[in-house]
């Protein structure tokens, strides 16, 4: 596969119920780790890994996404003629220049798999990545987790999905891959098994919202039926692709932090604003004191 994903998908159509009843009219991906949305986070990290397309499958009630990269006119005048450029450019670097934005609906939270489905008609036959941005993986300085992830399926010829070791306890709440390493981050996975029981699971390697996929993903999707929830679940169809392509799990470098909860939006607030050149001591302050209480 190329080494740069000229596309990538962002599926933002869920409905966001563990952030009700700020969810009712701010769309989740519009919820702000410090000052950015995590859509921003998961934009730039596109862009990093080469997108120049980002299509956003959404639903009615997100047009704050569409407006959030589109030009503000107004705002931009004001702030070019108050002499404010740093703030300016903050604006306009929203989506940097050649990077286009394309929306698709999806009429009904059908799930994940039906998500990226619905954005074939734009991605077409090449491969392409997936971001879910409530997934925020930081990287500091380093490559982004989506390039690290094309540079391997350009390397390999293979699908890459991100995965990350996470505590026994908890493969009841993600897919769950079987996999035999070929180097020290990544391995070829045998099977993906959907939230299994701590008991039968068959590793602690768990699917997160990273995905580097062939355009044939989409004729599996075709073919998938309903699963658990009723909803169509992009793990059936990776599932399918394995029997005729290969995929690699793969440990990507950076940390993850799970902003579809609230604990873990807090743990990313928490990270950006310690790292943060301008209030980073003043919150480790305020953490210590905290802490002492
Ligand atoms: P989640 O499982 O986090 O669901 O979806 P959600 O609706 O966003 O949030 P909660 O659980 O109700 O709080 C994982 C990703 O898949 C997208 C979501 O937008 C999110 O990025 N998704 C899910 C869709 O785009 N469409 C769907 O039908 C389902």
């Amino acid at each position: 596969m190329q080494k740069r994903l000229h596309k990538v998908v962002f599926p933002v159509a869920g409905l966001g119920t563990r952030f009700l009843p700020a969810t009712k009219v701010v769309a989740k991906e519009m919820l702000p780790v410090l000052d950015r949305p995590l859509i921003q986070y998961a934009v730039d990290e596109a862009v990093d890994a080469g997108a120049d397309t980002l299509v956003f499958v959404t639903n009615r009630y997100k047009h704050a996404i569409a407006d959030y990269f589109d030009k503000a006119y107004e705002l931009e005048a004001k702030l070019a003629e108050s002499g404010k450029d740093a703030l300016l450019e903050l604006v306009r670097g929203t989506l940097p220049r050649g990077v286009r934005c394309v929306f698709v609906t999806q009429p009904e939270a059908l799930g994940l798999g039906h998500a990226v489905l619905c954005a074939r008609p734009v991605v077409g036959d090449e491969p392409f990545g997936v971001i879910l941005p409530d997934d925020l993986i930081w990287t500091g300085k380093g490559a982004g987790a989506l390039r690290q992830m094309a540079e391997l399926s350009a390397q390999e010829d293979a699908g890459v999905i991100a995965v990350e070791e996470v505590p026994p306890e908890d493969t009841h709440k993600y897919g769950i891959v079987d996999a035999t390493p070929i180097s020290d981050r990544a391995a070829k996975i045998r099977l993906v098994v959907e939230k299994p029981k701590p008991a039968v699971a068959p590793s602690n390697l768990a699917i997160v919202g990273r995905y580097v996929l062939p355009g044939r993903i989409f004729e599996l999707l075709e073919k998938t039926t309903p699963g658990a929830g009723g909803e169509i679940q992009l793990t059936d169809a990776i599932e399918m692709l394995l029997a005729e392509h290969p995929v690699l799990a793969y440990r990507f470098e950076g940390t993850r932090f799970d902003c579809g909860n609230k604990l873990g939006l807090v743990k990313a607030t928490l990270h950006m604003a310690l790292n943060d050149a301008q209030i980073g001591a003043a919150t480790r302050e305020l953490v210590n004191a905290a802490a002492k209480r």
